[in-house]
């Protein structure tokens, strides 16, 4: 695919994904969507990559949001479908990814742009960013699984408060609900992230996934998320790297995993 929303660029097991829309802080319009799923499916299939990091260009946004232009005149079955492809295509491949995918957001993260952040498995922010759920301020509510995964990370009190009011928060009051993982300057924002995926990424990478759907089961509608547990805690004992890790930690030595 021919990419001209988004930039990509593959480093030591790592692919770094950059929104580049800066002329209208990074929204997320339909190409942008398409360009994200077709760069994250891709990713998944690509055995040198073990994990995303997602920023936004410039040090202005990571994302301000849907791209509001471009919804203006939908009808209500066209606005479902917009959220429903929305949904299936980019947040919920995201969410639900077996490699571990991190949002480094360096500014403004808005509306979809929040969402795809809270779509992520963590998220560091830049001092200077600033998060929110405006949606309200133009008629609507988040779309794209804001509703639900706010009040995952935040609990319903904070959720509310924050999609009622649309009031943006920065980056210190985001750690203090435990909706990033880590606030940094804005300068070590990249290297924080990096740093944080290259220790994930020593660890065992088939772990890594089978962890990734454990968690992700508490939040899943009829599934048993201790029976998934066991599931996934089980299939690791059929795993070369398992064999590896308890061999590294029996003979005193770094584990030297293989993704198998
Ligand atoms: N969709 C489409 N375009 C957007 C956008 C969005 N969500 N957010 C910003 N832009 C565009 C602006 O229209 C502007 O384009 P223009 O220069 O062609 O007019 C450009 O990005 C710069 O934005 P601007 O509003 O001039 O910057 P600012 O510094 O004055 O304000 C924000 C920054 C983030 C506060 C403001 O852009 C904003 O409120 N954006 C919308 C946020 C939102 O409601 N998101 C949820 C959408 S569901």
């Amino acid at each position: 695919m021919n990419y001209e929303n988004i930039l990509l660029e593959k480093k030591e097991r790592i692919l770094y994904l950059t929104i580049n829309r800066e002329s209208k802080l990074n929204a997320l319009n339909k190409a942008t969507l398409a360009e994200l799923h077709f760069a994250i499916t891709d990713a998944f299939r690509d055995e040198e990559v073990g994990g995303i990091i997602i920023t936004g260009a410039g040090s202005k946004a990571f994302v301000a949001g849907a791209d509001i232009a471009e919804f203006a005149d939908l009808s209500e079955d066209e606005g479902r479908i917009f959220a429903q492809e929305g949904h299936h295509k980019v947040f919920d491949i995201i969410h639900g990814s077996e490699k571990p995918i991190i949002a480094a957001i360096n500014g403004f993260a808005l509306g979809g742009g929040l969402e795809l952040a809270m779509a992520c498995h963590i998220r560091i922010a830049a001092e200077t960013a600033k998060l929110g759920l405006p949606e309200v301020t133009l008629g609507l509510i988040p779309g794209y699984g804001g509703t639900q995964r706010l009040t995952q990370l935040v609990g319903r009190g904070r959720a509310l408060e924050m999609i009622l009011t649309a009031d943006m928060i920065g980056a210190d009051t985001a750690l203090q609900y435990g909706l990033v993982n880590q606030v940094v300057s804005a300068e070590s924002l990249m290297s924080a992230a990096t740093e944080k995926m290259q220790k994930i990424l020593s660890r065992a990478p088939l772990a890594l996934g089978a962890a990734i759907q454990a968690v992700n089961a508490s939040l899943q509608d009829g599934v048993n998320g201790f029976e998934a547990e066991i599931d996934q805690f089980a299939r690791c004992f059929d795993t070369e790297d398992f064999k590896e890790g308890v061999a590294a930690f029996l003979e005193k030595r770094k584990a030297n995993f293989k993704g198998k």
